[in-house]
């Protein structure tokens, strides 16, 4: 059953956007993270805290009879296209507005009855990073924007343009793992002294022209870029506060499971797993994470960088509940 309702459509609900898809990453292992291998007995509400164009959310619905969902995310343009994606599963899903920093105020509005699975897949969507006009790219020329809620007030533009020369080093260093940061740093410092950035096709050329051309592998602008939307949707911060809100809506024996696409974010989850298991409220169930088996990658290029990682929530103080 599992393999079946995936192989289908290996797009599942992805759906398009502007011509853009977005295929759910690791459908089979986040469905057995948040159920394991009785769809129907688990019973209760499922949290998708970055719901995206529903992908997951859907796969969630059709796989669990008994299961409400509640999707957020922040990024009101995505969120139209979730509503299109979701509309066939009626009351059963709510989609709302917001941000993981505010997942648990969210929460208690919401009030859901039982809350037996969060997910995040963390970072963003295909459909934001292959849309030009939100500035994420370094292929399609843009604003320098990459704001996931346009309500936030600090674009990549004005970190480029005001970060002193140091501290853009060290964010590409830290957030995008770039060790040729120093001089990016210096490129870019040097050149918005005649000109500012405004568009990603002009800081992608920038680094192109400081760091040599593309390998066939990854552009050379890959880490900045990544480390600029770090920095603007403040990644790291957004991240431990949904893990905070999980640990208290969750009820015992519910599972959280999180894709990451970047080790700095995965290991970010691990250290919050082994410290929850020290305080005896989390049970680690994946020891390492896990990745994509090979047809996942023959048809989502996107999946070959995705790390999940689950755990049970444990409410008893049972004595030996650990990872
Ligand atoms: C990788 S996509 C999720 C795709 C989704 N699982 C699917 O299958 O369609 C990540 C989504 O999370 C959202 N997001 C990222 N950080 C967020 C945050 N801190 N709060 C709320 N949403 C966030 C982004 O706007 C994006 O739509």
């Amino acid at each position: 059953m599992w393999g079946a309702m995936v192989e289908q459509d290996p797009s599942a609900t992805g759906g398009d956007f502007d011509g853009a898809v977005h295929r759910p990453v690791l459908p089979l292992q986040v469905l057995r993270a948040l159920g394991g291998d009785e769809p129907t007995a688990l019973r209760g509400c499922v949290v998708d805290g970055t719901l995206g164009a529903g992908g997951h959310a859907s796969l969630v619905l059709q796989h669990f009879p008994h299961v409400t969902l509640l999707g957020v995310d922040q990024d009101p343009q995505i969120l139209e296209h979730a509503q299109r994606t979701l509309a066939p599963f009626g009351r059963r899903v709510r989609v709302r507005r917001g941000r993981m920093s505010q997942l648990d105020a969210l929460l208690d509005r919401e009030a859901p009855q039982r809350v037996v699975g969060v997910l995040f897949d963390l970072g963003a969507s295909s459909l934001q990073l292959d849309n030009g006009a939100r500035g994420f790219s370094f292929l399609a020329d843009g604003p320098l924007d990459m704001r996931m809620d346009p309500e936030r007030e600090r674009t990549a533009a004005d970190i480029v343009n005001g970060w002193d020369e140091q501290d853009l080093a060290d964010l590409f260093f830290y957030e995008g793992g770039e060790t040729r940061s120093r001089k990016i740093a210096r490129a870019i410092v040097d050149s918005r002294r005649r000109a500012t950035f405004q568009r990603t096709g002009a800081l992608a050329d920038l680094i192109e022209r400081t760091v040599g051309g593309r390998s066939a592998k990854l552009h050379p602008a890959t880490k900045v870029f990544q480390a600029l939307r770090r920095a603007v949707n403040e990644e790291g911060d957004e991240l431990l506060a949904g893990l905070a809100a999980a640990e208290r809506w969750l009820v015992d024996g519910g599972r959280l499971a999180v894709i990451s696409f970047h080790g700095g974010e995965d290991s970010e989850v691990k250290r919050f797993l082994v410290d929850g298991a020290q305080r005896g409220q989390w049970r680690a169930l994946t020891k390492k994470p896990l990745g994509p088996e090979r047809d996942e990658l023959l048809y989502n290029r996107r999946s070959r960088s995705a790390l999940l990682r689950f755990a049970e929530r444990v409410r008893q103080s049972a004595p030996g509940a650990g990872a």
